[in-house]
């Protein structure tokens, strides 16, 4: 059982004003914020990070829309990281999100669904390795 987890805050929450809201509703659930940075992704870091992705056809629409604007990243702490808050931010599709979940809160579609969590403890590692050193986290 994980007790780290990395999300993204993405540009369609941060330009729509949401990122106060949201960081209120991840707080609020008992995670802690061990790193944190507000960023713009280049069109080729948007692409490494989603690398895993690459085939799939929505990777350009994906790759274009993550460097749009803003996103703020965090690794965050708490027991059963991974799988918890992959509960609070609901279904990738906000339309099958469950109520009070952070999509269903703030969520336009599958491409423009607000936050990313990782889904898995390998992955949380890899993605939060993509944003931070060690000197920034705690
Ligand atoms: P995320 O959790 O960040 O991981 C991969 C992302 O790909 C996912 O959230 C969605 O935003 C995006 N995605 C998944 N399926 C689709 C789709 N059918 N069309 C557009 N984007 C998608």
């Amino acid at each position: 059982m994980s007790n780290s987890t990395f999300t993204m805050i993405k540009p369609d929450a941060t330009s729509k004003g949401y990122t106060g809201a949201i960081l209120d509703q991840i707080i609020k659930a008992g995670f802690k914020v061990k790193a944190m940075k507000w960023t713009n992704l280049t069109p080729a870091q948007a692409g490494q990070f989603y690398e895993v992705h690459k085939e799939r056809p929505f990777y350009g629409e994906l790759v274009d829309f993550m460097s749009s604007g803003p996103i703020v990243a965090a690794i965050l702490e708490k027991e059963n990281a991974v799988a918890d808050f992959r509960t609070l931010i609901g279904a990738t599709n906000p339309a099958q999100a469950a109520e009070g979940t952070i999509r269903k809160n703030f969520a336009a579609s599958i491409g423009e669904n607000a936050v990313h969590g990782s889904d898995s403890d390998e992955n949380a590692q890899i993605e939060g390795n993509f944003f931070f050193s060690k000197l920034e986290r705690f």
